[in-house]
């Protein structure tokens, strides 16, 4: 196992109802701004829970969040929080708001142009006290130190992390996520599996307790992701996924392990160059990873296959083959398709991915360092 450092101080509260008790996380002289997206959580209910959780609180909104949050709007709020004077931010909504209030917490401090902070990894040094209310299992933000943003005038997707993002609290309520449209549960399902496989299928290092959490994360997905797509309002099913895909990127099962993340790498581009959702980027790209990458990750394939698909028969090949399949046709059969040809987008877009890769230095990703431009060019053509 490789050393590692290990921090997670995000108090979770999980379980039906939980939204009631924010009051008692939030300093009572606090000045609150409550951030959220489009508008979901004015019709499912979670809006007027938080406001009667903060009753008598002195909170101000900021809602228009967009899914894969916008610099440019993220920007008016860092301008309406040093206004106002505000002190504490609760981010309610998916991972794009989590996300956002992340950037926002850190920019509101930040001396020079806060784009530096993607752009240029500039080092973050103060950030606002946060909480979140998550009504979208998948990222993992809720407990994780990462922010995604979209630059919309040059269509960049980029992304920071840094340990004084971390939220204060999350709450994380199932009953929150019962009016999901069927295609952001299926996202959720997909972005939480390819982060485990981002740190699970690597190599090995004699980390079985990392691996065998990873395992069952990714079974629990498999068993509990077409439940909870068939009956939505399935409190249990739902519990389960939720509770997935904070496990899947929280730190712990990363932990001494060797790591992936190109799969994100060049699905972020996908998402910045042409829409796809972030669990569609994913979708379909981690199957042609996998295959272009085989030989490297054979050991791990063949215990993926086995320990998660139950594949014993067949030569090595063909046993890393159909887990490579299996995994393709999960994705199917939760509802996300995995050609680049489903979403209408063309080979024509690989010259501009590996452009923007060698531009930002992003010639040697992986666990090996070794996928370089022409590794990222077999695996989009592979992905038509
Ligand atoms: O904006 P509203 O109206 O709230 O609608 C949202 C949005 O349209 C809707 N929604 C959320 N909760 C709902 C709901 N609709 C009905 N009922 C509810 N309970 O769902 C839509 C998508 O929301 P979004 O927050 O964009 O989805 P998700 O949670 O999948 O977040 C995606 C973003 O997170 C980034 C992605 O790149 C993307 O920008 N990621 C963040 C990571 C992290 N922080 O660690 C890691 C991930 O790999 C990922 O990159
Ligand atoms: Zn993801």
């Amino acid at each position: 196992m490789e050393n590692f450092v290990f921090y997670n101080p995000v108090k979770l509260l999980f379980g039906k109802g939980q939204i009631a008790n924010i009051a008692a996380e939030i300093p009572t002289d606090a000045k609150i701004l409550m951030l959220y997206g489009g508008g979901s959580i004015k019709s499912n209910g979670v809006y007027d829970q938080v406001k009667s959780a903060l009753a008598g609180r002195n909170i101000t909104e900021f809602g228009g969040i967009e899914p894969n949050p916008h610099l440019e709007t993220l920007l008016k709020a860092v301008e309406l929080i040093r206004k106002e004077g505000i002190d504490f931010l609760l981010a309610v909504g998916g991972g794009s708001v989590l996300d956002g209030t992340k950037f926002i917490a850190a920019a509101v401090p930040f001396a020079g142009d806060p784009w530096d902070i993607l752009a240029k990894a500039a080092p973050v040094t103060a950030a606002m006290p946060f909480g979140a209310v998550l009504t979208l299992p998948a990222t993992g933000s809720e407990m994780n130190t990462n922010s995604v943003v979209t630059k919309w005038e040059t269509q960049e997707k980029l992304f920071f992390s840094s340990p004084l993002v971390f939220p204060r609290f999350s709450v994380l309520d199932p009953e929150s996520t019962f009016s999901l449209p069927p295609r952001q549960i299926s996202n959720g399902i997909v972005d939480a599996y390819t982060h485990v496989m981002e740190q699970y299928l690597t190599y090995a290092v004699n980390a079985p307790l990392q691996d065998q959490m990873a395992e069952s994360i990714l079974k629990t997905l498999i068993a509990e992701g077409p439940k909870t797509l068939a009956d939505p309002q399935d409190y249990d099913a739902r519990a389960n996924i939720m509770w997935c895909a904070t496990m899947a990127l929280n730190g712990l099962i990363g932990a001494g392990v060797p790591q992936d993340w190109s799969t994100h790498m060049i699905g972020h581009e996908l998402t910045a160059l042409h829409g796809l959702d972030h669990a569609q980027t994913l979708a379909v790209v981690l199957p042609s990873n996998l295959t272009i990458r085989r030989d490297r990750k054979s050991q791990k394939l063949l215990q993926y296959a086995e320990r998660v698909w139950g594949i014993i028969e067949g030569t090595e090949a063909d046993r890393i083959t159909e887990a490579i399949a299996k995994t393709r046709n999960f994705f199917e059969s939760v509802g996300v398709r995995t050609h680049l040809s489903d979403y209408g987008v063309g080979l024509d877009t690989i010259p501009v991915i590996i452009e923007r890769f060698e531009q930002r230095g992003f010639t040697a990703l992986g666990e090996h360092k070794d996928v370089n431009p022409e590794i990222v060019t077999k695996i989009l053509t592979l992905c038509a």
